[in-house]
């Protein structure tokens, strides 16, 4: 039986966080002047074991998730990712599994993902101007190798293909009438996400975040588009199709037109703790009660009682006082 909270939100999708590194240093994630050579992440005995991460996925999804999106930090930083992946394709019940990527690892892991059982990737690519990506992920890689990692994808058959671009404005946001241009013709679903208040880390402005409205309005200016229904009522995309037929966009408005009444999303960090919203402050841990011999039940139960009493809507109740408060980081939980 489908778990239900107070709102009467369903618990219908698990996103995995299966390392807190990444290759990358993104300025709106995780600063490099934060994360640098001495910064300590997590110590391999406190990240989640395969086998216990599809033990807990294996609960969750009889508790009613359908689908599984494996994230990070950046997830094929963790060694044989793709063992992992053959694990949570053997669960019943899993409709879609999928991974959020920077790309830069795709040429060499894309075929053993595929082999594993991934039914599909998502890229994060902020720009096709080198400068500007570069200004944005620290430095650490230029467009070709992202876009190297998007083609591997396509050469081993994943399809749909999606590209998350975040819009900071001021930053990239001059490029992305380039960037809709460019993937229009490649036939991949790009998706603009409004810049978001995540953690506490990235210095975030509303300033800098260009509405979905915005971004749609330029676009149409030169590429005219029309509003598509969405695919399932907790997709966080609003869908636009070009009216020449030549595809679609998405845009991710969790800033203007936040979307928390239908919001279905647990997340499971690195270390074993479930988070209900994206910006909650603490986790429920299940790494404790899972290395003290709990059985499934008993983590059922605590699954149960923390979707239970959950009341998250942060994006609905954004104010200037609920940024203050204390956020788990983006990289914790994948986004
Ligand atoms: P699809 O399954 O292809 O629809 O992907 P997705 O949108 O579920 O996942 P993806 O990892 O591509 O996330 C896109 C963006 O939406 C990221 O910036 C996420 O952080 C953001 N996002 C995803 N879920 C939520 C959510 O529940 N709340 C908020 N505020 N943002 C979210
Ligand atoms: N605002 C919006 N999106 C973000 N992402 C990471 N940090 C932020 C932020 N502050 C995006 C990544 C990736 C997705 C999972 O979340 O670029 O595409
Ligand atoms: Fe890494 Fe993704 Fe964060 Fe960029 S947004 S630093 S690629 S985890
Ligand atoms: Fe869900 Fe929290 Fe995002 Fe709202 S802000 S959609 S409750 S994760």
């Amino acid at each position: 039986m489908t778990l239900r909270d107070p709102f009467n939100r369903p618990l219908r999708d698990l996103r995995i966080s299966v390392t807190d590194r990444c290759n990358f240093r993104c300025t709106y994630c995780m600063p490099a002047a934060i994360y640098g050579e001495s910064y300590q992440f997590l110590p391999k005995s406190q990240v989640l074991t395969f086998e216990e991460i599809t033990r807990l996925a294996g609960i969750i999804t009889r508790l009613g998730a359908v689908k599984i999106r494996l994230t990070g930090g950046e997830p094929l930083m963790r060694e044989q990712v793709e063992t992992l992946v053959s694990m949570l394709a053997a669960l019943d019940g899993v409709d879609d599994l999928t991974l959020t990527t920077n790309g830069y690892l795709l040429p060499k892991k894309a075929q053993a993902l595929k082999d594993a059982g991934l039914q599909r990737v998502t890229v994060s690519l902020d720009s096709l101007d080198e400068a500007v990506f570069r200004q944005m992920n620290g430095n650490r890689a230029g467009v070709q190798a992202v876009l190297k990692g998007i083609e591997a994808a396509e050469q081993v058959g994943f399809d749909p293909i999606k590209i998350n671009a975040v819009v900071q404005r001021g930053v990239n946001d001059h490029t992305l009438v380039e960037m809709a241009r460019y993937f229009k013709e490649r036939g991949h679903t790009l998706r603009f996400i409004e810049y978001m208040d995540v953690g506490n880390r990235n210095d975030w402005r509303l300033e800098e975040v260009v509405s979905a409205s915005e971004i749609v309005a330029r676009i149409n200016a030169e590429m005219p588009l029309e509003p598509v229904e969405r695919n399932y009522r907790s997709e966080v995309a609003l869908r636009y199709r070009y009216k020449d037929g030549g595809g679609e966009i998405g845009v991710i408005a969790s800033v203007t037109k936040p979307f928390c009444g239908a919001c279905s999303r647990m997340r499971l960090s690195a270390e074993g703790s479930i988070y209900t919203c994206l910006f909650a402050e603490k986790g429920t841990d299940l790494r404790g009660p899972l290395r003290d011999g709990a059985s499934d039940d008993d983590i059922e139960q605590i699954i149960r009682q923390t979707w239970g009493h959950r009341i998250d809507r942060y994006s609905e109740e954004r104010t200037g006082i609920t940024r203050q408060r204390r956020k788990v980081e983006m990289y914790h939980i994948g986004g």
